[in-house]
């Protein structure tokens, strides 16, 4: 049995922010990084939800870690507010996610994403970093009351963050359309999600804003779908390795991709190729499409000036051999290895961390 259900209101365009008033809330809470709290956009979103007394919690740094959530969780109970906003990317989201599960309340909490990436505003996760490893929390109780895809916050996106984030959505849409809990609904946002973020990424990395809004979309649609398909692979090992390196998740998926789809490919061949013809990568057989698809994706991500290996990203095969055992260990241990449309294994693991360790 299959079940889909999308309990949070979805606003998006520009000025979307607009949305916040709905609530009529008196007490805003809101949560978000030192970025936005210092160029004005955090107090700029607070005044657009009309409370009357207002606290930022402007604390949160990439990859939150559960000391963090733990410290927010404390000002959010002491505050009691009757709205949480959560400003900013996954790190930002998530860490709200996690505050307000923790505070055990009874707000809404109103996620309004800042990357195109992650897509925890509509999704049931927060993934906290506690002694170097990432703890994927999985709850329905996570999902954000409404998400507010406002392209007026996508003006500042720096290029490398374009890129890092646009391969988290690739690999939401690919891995949750080949995960073992797949379903119509969940195929069908992933296949647009994956097509039209492959079409605009180039675009959007060369400047474009104006299809940066279709991005956005795809960004909230693969997160749709892997909430309810499931993930793989591919973000068990990106979430073991950035937990003890901490290099960004987008950027760490871009890299792991394509050796996933290798691994998976006896498994999952059809469906490989059906996103290739989606994404127009195109091939007759069903096995030229999943090469197609590989080395599209390794184009995109050189366009995109991504690295193409774990040494690029700083992680050398030195250190990634020493520490071998935990990772591969963590790896197993990511709820997300339940949904990969192989079983996830020691030995497929250390192959995929092979073929992407590159050289020192
Ligand atoms: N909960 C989920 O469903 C889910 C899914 C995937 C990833 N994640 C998590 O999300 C995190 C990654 O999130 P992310 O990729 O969105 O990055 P992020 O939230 O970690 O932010 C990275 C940096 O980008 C900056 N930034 C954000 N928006 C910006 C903007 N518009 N302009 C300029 N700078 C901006 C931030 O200030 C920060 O310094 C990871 O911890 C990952 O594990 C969660
Ligand atoms: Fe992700």
């Amino acid at each position: 049995m299959k079940t889909f259900s999308c309990e949070t209101r979805i606003v998006s365009g520009p000025g979307a922010v607009a949305a916040l008033k709905e609530f009529g809330a008196k007490r805003v809470f809101l949560v978000t990084d030192p970025f936005f709290a210092k160029n004005g956009t955090a107090q700029h979103v607070a005044e657009a939800a009309g409370g009357e007394t207002v606290e930022i919690f402007d604390g949160v740094k990439p990859d939150p870690s559960v000391s963090l959530a733990a410290e927010g969780t404390a000002k959010l109970k002491a505050f009691a507010p009757d709205l949480l906003v959560a400003l900013g990317g996954g790190s930002a989201m998530d860490c709200a996610k996690a505050m307000a599960y923790f505070s055990q309340g009874t707000f809404p909490l109103a996620a309004i994403p800042t990357t195109s990436g992650s897509g925890s505003e509509v999704t049931d996760f927060a993934i906290l970093t506690h002694d170097g490893v990432k703890h994927p929390l999985v709850d329905r109780r996570l999902r954000p009351s409404m998400a507010i895809l406002d392209s007026d916050l996508l003006e500042s996106l720096p290029k490398s963050l374009i890129a890092d984030a646009g391969f988290d959505v690739l690999s939401h849409a690919l891995e949750s359309y080949v995960a073992v809990n797949a379903g119509a609904f969940s195929d069908l946002l992933a296949r647009e999600a994956f097509a039209s973020a492959y079409a605009a990424l180039p675009a959007s990395f060369a400047g474009q804003k104006a299809v940066r809004l279709k991005i956005h979309l795809a960004s909230t649609m693969a997160g749709l779908s892997f909430t309810h398909a499931g993930l793989g692979l591919c973000h068990a090992i990106s979430h073991s390795l950035g937990g003890l390196f901490h290099v960004p998740h987008g950027r760490l998926n871009a890299i792991l991709l394509p050796s996933v789809i290798s691994c998976n490919a006896h498994a999952a061949q059809r469906k490989y190729a059906e996103l290739a013809r989606a994404a127009g990568l195109g091939g007759s057989a069903d096995q030229v499409a999943v090469r197609n698809l590989k080395n599209g994706l390794m184009r995109l991500r050189k366009e995109l000036e991504l690295p193409q290996t774990l040494a690029e990203a700083g992680i050398s095969p030195r250190e990634l051999w020493s520490k071998m055992p935990g990772i591969v260990a963590a790896a197993l241990d990511d709820p997300c290895c339940k949904t990969n449309p192989m079983p996830a294994e020691d030995f497929l693991i250390r192959r995929i961390l092979e073929e992407a360790a590159g050289r020192g």
